[in-house]
């Protein structure tokens, strides 16, 4: 009887120290995103805010590197109406910051060379 109870104090400290661990862990995890937030990692934003699925992992298909790129910049902040869909989401209303949206542009320049 006794080495039950044991048992069960020890499986009640796993169910009460298992949900804290993933806390903390999870916690962690918030700590690395907001770090990585002040310079943002395009590479990851690239495919978090789904541009990848659209433009393709060498950001060949609608994107022309050649513009200028505040125009570049204005698309992506404010999207673009394409002449038959897929359009251009807006992406200042995702909460897609300017510098965020510079990063991503230089992202996908460099992914085209
Ligand atoms: C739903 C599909 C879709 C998603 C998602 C998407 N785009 Fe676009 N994007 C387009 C299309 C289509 C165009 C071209 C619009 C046009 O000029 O007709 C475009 C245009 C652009 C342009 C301008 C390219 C040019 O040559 O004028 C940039 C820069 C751009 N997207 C970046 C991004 C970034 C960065 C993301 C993610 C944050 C993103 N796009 C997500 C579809 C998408």
């Amino acid at each position: 009887m006794k080495v039950k109870i044991n048992q069960l104090k020890k499986l009640a400290i796993a169910l009460i120290a298992l949900p804290l661990l993933t806390m903390l862990l999870l916690n962690s995890a918030s700590v690395k995103t907001r770090a990585a937030g002040d310079t943002p990692d395009a590479a990851a934003l690239y495919k978090e805010s789904k541009c990848v699925i659209c433009h393709g992992p060498q950001a060949a298909k609608f994107f022309d590197a050649t513009k200028p790129d505040d125009q570049l910049l204005e698309t992506v902040m404010k999207g673009k109406k394409a002449e038959k869909p897929p359009n251009m989401p807006a992406y200042s209303e995702k909460g897609l910051t300017e510098e965020q949206a510079k990063a991503l542009i230089a992202y996908m320049k460099s992914l085209k060379q």
